[in-house]
């Protein structure tokens, strides 16, 4: 047997989408399944992160997926619950996830956080999927439970597939519209080049087993050389959030990408203000399956290798900030680390103008896809911060030259009440949104009524 596998890590997968499409339906099908085949045990849930591995997906895939074929260990979801860490597990450095599935709702078709998904792919070059959910909501559908699609699809009437195909080409034309060319994935040879559309349906689990095939192949085909990594070395990875845990205060959760953590590793994460360098005090899984923003009760384990999702406790944490590089000193200096740690957080850094509006976010990864689309709608940016509008943003937003930049556009942050009252007196407009294209589209209604 290949002994490969030990050095190829887990290829992330993040799925993301519209809001309602299905996402965590789809992963809870997965998990689901795993269940029902006895797998529970072989299963591993994470923080915002579901490990599945190479045997319970070709279990899954069934005669789709031949696990000799492939030496990656499986494959870790990363669920995107609403656009908040959706932007957010878009982070550091190189993207996050390897590959992505995008979902959407074949009755509700694009929608804004599908664009918004879309140019955020588009902007890391992260190869994505499509799954083309909810096929079990086409009037007349005759399910096939747990199926591969193309059976379940060819045996449904004239009428059920015609239907099908015409919410399907609208959707493969959406993509085009985006400038992928896209077609139904057993039609596509090339899936670095060319989106394949997967019918599914999280309900009854039809596509599922080609979902997940074709997932495996594009992360074995295509992504190989990448998954290929030190096993043994310094762990690094990215914080998904900062969270209050009963009995261990601040505590952040992070998706480890690179190497191993350790318990009482010296680590640094990325802050508010500058690198936080502390000591791991406790590493905590949650329970197999269970839910993880709603889970309670975690084990506590000795070390995690990636990919993982993992819950890190540690003194000091109160100023880590969600989106944040965090890295495991390892037996390296520890001055390069925090150089490393402090280098990504500014590269996140947006460029700024002498002359714009302020932009606050709730993470730098929210913060990153603000500047991307204000750049996109040639909005110039003063000063970009994560946290919310406070004061000091109104001191600045005053200073504007240009009466148009007199404004604060926050997304998903809150105004504090002395900024709101201060922003009164000295005529700063506040905008705040937890949808990037409405917070830009409202600035620019504004624009466009001072000039008339
Ligand atoms: P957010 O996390 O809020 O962005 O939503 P989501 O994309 O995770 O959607 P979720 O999985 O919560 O599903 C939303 C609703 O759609 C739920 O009521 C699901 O039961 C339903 N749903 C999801 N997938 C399917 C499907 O394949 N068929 C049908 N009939 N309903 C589905
Ligand atoms: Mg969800």
């Amino acid at each position: 047997t290949d002994t490969s596998a030990d050095a190829l890590r887990t290829p992330i997968v993040a799925v993301l989408g519209h809001v309602d499409h299905g996402k965590t339906s789809l992963l809870d099908k997965i998990r689901g399944s795993a269940v029902i085949e006895g797998e529970a045990g072989a299963i591993t849930q994470h923080i915002g992160a579901t490990a599945v591995p190479l045997d319970v997906v070709s279990d899954m895939a069934g005669e789709l997926v031949d696990p000799d074929d492939f030496d990656l260990p499986g494959l870790l979801f990363i669920d995107t619950p609403g656009h908040h860490s959706f932007t957010t597990l878009r982070s550091r450095g190189g993207a996050l996830a390897d590959i992505a599935v995008l979902v959407v709702d074949v009755n509700d078709g694009f929608q804004p956080q599908t664009l918004e998904a879309i140019n955020i792919l588009q902007n890391t070059q992260t190869p994505f999927i499509v799954a083309a959910n909810k096929v079990d909501t086409v009037p007349g559908w005759n399910p096939n439970e747990d199926s591969p699609i193309k059976p379940s699809y060819d045996a449904q009437s004239d009428r059920v597939r015609g239907d099908l195909d015409d919410r399907l080409y609208a959707i493969i034309g959406e993509l085009s519209d985006q400038g992928f060319s896209a077609d139904m994935y057993w039609r596509v040879q090339d899936f670095q080049n060319n989106i394949g559309v997967v019918p599914v349906s999280a309900m009854t689990g039809e596509g599922v087993p080609d979902l997940l095939a074709v997932m495996m192949g594009l992360s074995q085909r295509y992504m190989k050389e990448e998954m290929a990594i030190d096993v043994d070395g310094p762990g690094v990875g990215t914080v998904l959030e900062v969270k209050e845990e009963r009995g261990f205060g601040t505590t952040v959760d992070i998706v480890l990408y690179d190497g191993t953590i350790h318990e009482d590793d010296t680590i640094v994460v990325g802050g508010e203000n500058q690198p936080i360098v502390t000591e791991v005090r406790a590493l905590l899984q949650p329970r197999p399956l269970a839910e993880i923003r709603t889970e309670s009760r975690f084990e506590q384990v000795e070390s995690v290798g990636a990919a993982a999702g993992i819950k890190v406790a540690a003194p000091d944490l109160d100023e880590a900030m969600a989106g944040a590089p965090i890295r495991v000193v390892g037996d390296r200096d520890l001055d390069e680390v925090i150089e490393e740690v402090r280098a990504e957080l500014a590269q996140v850094a947006v460029d700024t103008e002498e002359d714009g509006v302020v932009v606050k976010a709730d993470t730098l990864g929210s913060l990153e896809a603000m500047a991307d689309a204000l750049s996109e709608a040639e909005i110039p940016i003063v000063r970009a911060e994560v946290g919310d509008i406070a004061p000091r943003d109104v001191a600045v937003a005053s200073t504007a030259e240009d009466e148009l930049h007199r404004a604060i556009l926050g997304f998903n942050v809150d105004v504090l009440g002395d900024a709101a009252d201060r922003a009164d007196v000295e005529d700063v407009k506040i905008y705040t949104d937890d949808v990037i294209y409405q917070l830009v589209e409202e600035y620019d209604t504004f624009v466009e009524d001072q000039r008339q």
